[in-house]
């Protein structure tokens, strides 16, 4: 029996993929490798020493999709394959929403075909919306999302639970995820952005490397301790680890279960740029600039529910989520080989 990861060459999947080998998970991969490289692939066998099927297929290509279904012995699905950038999301809102919303769809589709309905969804914090107060817990209210690519997170958790409602044979986990950083011990796996990046990580380690020449903090005037965004950072091994326990969980249970894969703890911007300036011993020049449409103050998680019904909890520090981001973008200046 294997766990099919959609996604799975990308940043969060590929970690993924190498905790769940290693805990002794078969895995099927898929990724039709819009957002990441092949190698990264060999990235994943050269660490856990073993081959492992990969399909180079799009989740909206049913005819593809039914394929892999027929060829391998899939009893659960991890889902990570989407678009995630917010702002290009704004820019291209029918793509976001054929691809996330669509493609979940069709890979929903394949999967009651073939009679498997064990499956953990990639989600977001940002359900949570504009209007909860942090920690945020799992029972709030969710949607008042402000962007499509938000709205299209929202939108599956609704598929699910509406599948869900309709049949209760299926397990399903949503995973809210906080704000994933961090790389691989190694050095050889980590997140490779395309172009400029959104995130905070990525952008300070490419100031890091010289590859930009400041960071723009987004704002200095909000309600926190040093007026910069407060957020959750989660290490990327930590949320895979997470993904190992959710898959025991909707392998041995029916049910329809959410949580929370954050630390609990709130970290400003300038937090961070003193920790990774700590960690990599490189000064981060930054200017403050105006607020980024969309941002809210503070996002951080109640882990506890995951801790409870999971036994999962982050261990690993904001020390050593810039150690490994760091480690990865200098021994990988440009990402992974083409
Ligand atoms: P990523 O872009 O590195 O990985 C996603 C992978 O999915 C890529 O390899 C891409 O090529 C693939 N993909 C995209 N569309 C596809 C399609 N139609 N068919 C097949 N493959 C497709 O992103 P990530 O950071 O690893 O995120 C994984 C998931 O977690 C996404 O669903 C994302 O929305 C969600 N998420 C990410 C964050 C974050 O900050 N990184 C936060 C919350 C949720
Ligand atoms: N920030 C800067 N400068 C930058 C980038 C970010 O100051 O160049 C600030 C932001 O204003 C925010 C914090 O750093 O205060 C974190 O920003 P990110 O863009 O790294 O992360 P977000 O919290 O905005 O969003 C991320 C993902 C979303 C996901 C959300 C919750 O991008 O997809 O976490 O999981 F929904």
């Amino acid at each position: 029996m294997s766990v099919l990861v959609t996604g799975g060459l990308g940043y969060i999947g590929s970690h993924t993929c190498v905790e769940l080998m290693n805990s002794g998970v078969d895995v099927v991969v898929l990724d039709n490798l819009y957002n990441c490289k092949k190698s990264s692939y060999d990235r994943i066998k050269a660490l856990v020493g073993k081959d492992f099927k990969f399909y180079e297929c799009d989740i909206r290509d049913r005819e593809g999709m039914s394929k892999v279904f027929e060829n391998e012995d899939i009893d659960s699905v991890i889902h990570f394959a989407g678009l995630k950038a917010v702002g290009e999301s704004v820019q291209k809102p029918l793509e976001y929403f054929d691809n996330n919303v669509n493609g979940t769809l069709v890979l929903l589709d394949v999967m009651r075909q073939y009679g498997c309905k064990k499956i953990v969804f990639s989600s977001s914090a940002t359900v949570y919306g504009m209007n909860n107060v942090s920690p945020l817990k799992e029972d709030m209210e969710v949607g008042g999302v402000t962007n499509p690519y938000g709205r299209t997170k929202y939108m599956i958790e609704c598929i699910l639970k509406d599948l869900y409602t309709s049949d209760n044979s299926w397990s399903i986990c949503l995973l809210r995820y906080f704000n994933p950083i961090g790389a691989h011990k190694s050095g050889t796996m980590g997140e490779d952005p395309n172009g400029i990046p959104n995130n905070l990580m990525p952008f300070i380690t490419q100031v890091a490397i010289g590859k930009r020449e400041k960071l723009n903090v987004f704002g200095n005037d909000y309600a926190t301790k040093d007026g910069t965004g407060i957020r959750d950072y989660i290490h990327v091994v930590d949320l895979a680890l997470g993904h190992v326990k959710a898959v025991e969980k909707v392998r041995g249970e029916e049910g329809l279960f959410i949580y929370n894969l954050g630390t609990g703890v709130g970290y400003s911007v300038l937090d961070v740029v003193k920790a990774f300036e700590k960690a990599s011993g490189v000064t981060i020049p930054y200017e403050i600039c105006p607020r980024r449409a969309g941002d809210i103050a503070i996002c951080y998680s109640d882990p506890h529910k995951a801790l409870t019904e999971l036994n999962w909890k982050a261990e690993r520090g904001l020390e050593e989520m810039c150690e490994d981001s760091w480690r990865w973008q200098s021994q990988n200046p440009d990402g992974y080989p083409d």
